[in-house]
């Protein structure tokens, strides 16, 4: 058994996923999504330990590091089982979980098995973690998927410093109150030091909840709740709770955008492109929440309108594979290949299509490129924690060119508020904004927009985030 570490990190996933390629060799691949893009960062030049599941069904590997992380972090497998997968990672997390806290875009499915699995496999991360942990280390719990764990690890481990960051937003109270879990996820969470969301709003739901979960006596919960600002008194100890807006590796992105390699890609991209005027971007995950039908419908209809010319204008989006045995995940995928495969009926030339509609993951020095390359960045989720490619895009150009048009349901329009903010319920608002972004580019406007959201971006980094967290866990000395 490797030996114990003072810093762990417990999240769903390892940073890689184990991936079979069709010789049937396997090897490990950066795992999807925004959690491990801003974890990994901060865990430069630590000794630590990772633990997560290595994102396919029965993988059992030993414990190992990889360049994802660097040498001084071990990571450490998590085995689950193909039921598991699905009643635990498809099921209550992702079918569950995911639609309640994105303000039930889709319907939360309530399923007694699936929540009995969820609540073995949180103690397995649980158990996993206090063994690699040493006496009084810092560990580190990610995200809905791993609600229940602080209060388990603390269980086994009262002498440890345990911390909670929240991935994706945290809902009102009155949906929130649905779960017939409620009150379990609440006193799992307040199992923490430290219980960290992105925004203000997400922190006042969970400590209004905590108080009514307590001072309503719903679900008459024994637990002595007494809200103070930012903290939470439970079980005679206090559970600080704040908001903490995650970010990027901006002079990573900066970087790579500086690079002569990158705008040499990116120059190839727009010839391979056709050379239009005007490049327009999105890249998601192809999740329902990301609302990537919206700015299709909004584009479709600028086009049907002539007020984008097809042979001057194309739109590039990507959309990573997720959670592809997920039903609504299904449905939303078949949506958006129908909605594209339409417009570009309708308004593709011969070899020259309108929407180029990309469904796989791409290396960082492609996707910087990509960022380099376009006009205007497309971000227009119906709800989402933060949003990271809405910064990347932002810290990737160099020279303030560009637009970025923003959903204002996501964590980072609250801090990019020199973005072209949209309502992407508003369809008519959508497309003014996306006409907008587009008639406006080089003007002195948005340049001044952009360099605002670039120095916003550049100070407010990933580093700066996981220092914030990491102080406001540390022992105070009143404690
Ligand atoms: P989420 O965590 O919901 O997936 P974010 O926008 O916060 O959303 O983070 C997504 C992360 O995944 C970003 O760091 C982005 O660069 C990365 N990403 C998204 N799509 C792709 C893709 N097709 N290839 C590589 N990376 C991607
Ligand atoms: O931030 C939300 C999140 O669910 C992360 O927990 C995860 O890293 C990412 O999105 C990708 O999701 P999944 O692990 O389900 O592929």
């Amino acid at each position: 058994m490797p030996e114990p570490v003072e810093f762990v990190v417990v999240a769903n996933r390892l940073p890689v996923d184990l991936v079979t390629d069709d010789d049937g060799g396997s090897r490990w691949q950066a795992a999807p999504g925004g959690l491990v893009s801003a974890v990994a960062p901060a865990l430069a030049g630590r000794r630590a330990a990772w633990v997560g599941w290595p994102g396919v069904p029965d993988a059992a590997p030993e414990p190992f590091a990889d360049d994802a992380v660097g040498p001084e972090v071990t990571l450490y497998p998590v085995r689950l089982d193909a039921d598991e997968v699905a009643a635990h990672y498809e099921g209550a997390s992702n079918a569950t979980l995911w639609p309640l806290y994105h303000d039930l875009i889709a319907a939360p499915v309530y399923d007694r098995g699936w929540w009995a699995t969820h609540r073995a496999v949180n103690r397995r991360f649980a158990e996993a973690a206090a063994a690699v942990a040493a006496e009084g280390a810092t560990v580190w719990v990610q995200d809905y998927q791993c609600q229940l764990v602080p209060s388990m690890l603390r269980e086994l481990r009262p002498d440890l410093r345990i911390g909670f960051f929240l991935h994706i937003p945290f809902p009102p109270v009155e949906l929130f109150r649905q779960l017939p879990w409620r009150r379990e996820v609440v006193e799992g969470l307040l199992g923490a030091d430290l219980v960290g969301f992105h925004t203000p709003g997400g922190a006042a739901n969970f400590r209004r909840l905590a108080q009514q979960l307590c001072a309503a006596g719903i679900d008459d919960a024994p637990i002595g709740l007494r809200e103070a600002i930012g903290e939470v008194h439970h079980g005679g100890r206090t559970v600080r709770v704040g908001a903490f807006p995650i970010s990027i590796d901006s002079a990573t992105f900066a970087r790579r955008g500086a690079d002569p390699d990158t705008a040499a890609r990116a120059r190839e991209l727009r010839t391979e492109l056709g050379d239009p005027a005007t490049v327009l971007l999105g890249v998601d995950r192809l999740d329902y929440t990301k609302g990537i039908e919206v700015r299709l419908d909004a584009v479709g209809e600028l086009l049907d309108s002539g007020r984008l010319d097809p042979r001057d204008t194309v739109f590039v989006q990507v959309a990573t594979p997720s959670r592809e045995r997920v039903d609504a995940y299904r449905r939303t995928r078949e949506r958006v290949e129908r909605t594209v495969g339409r417009i570009n009926g309708e308004h593709a030339g011969i070899g020259r299509p309108a929407i180029h509609y990309v469904h796989r993951s791409l290396p960082h020095d492609e996707l910087a490129a990509l960022y380099l390359a376009a006009d205007v960045a497309l971000v227009t989720p119906l709800r989402d924690g933060m949003n990271l490619v809405a910064k990347e895009y932002v810290a990737t150009r160099p020279d303030d060119s560009g637009d970025l048009v923003l959903s204002e349901f996501t964590g980072a329009a609250e801090e990019l508020t020199a973005a072209r903010l949209v309502n992407p319920h508003d369809l008519d608002g959508v497309v003014t904004a996306i006409a907008d972004a587009v008639a406006g580019l080089g003007s002195e406007d948005s340049r001044r927009r952009m360099a605002q959201l670039s120095a916003q971006v550049a100070e407010h980094d990933v580093a700066r985030w996981a220092e914030a967290f990491l102080t406001a866990l540390e022992p105070s000395d009143v404690e």
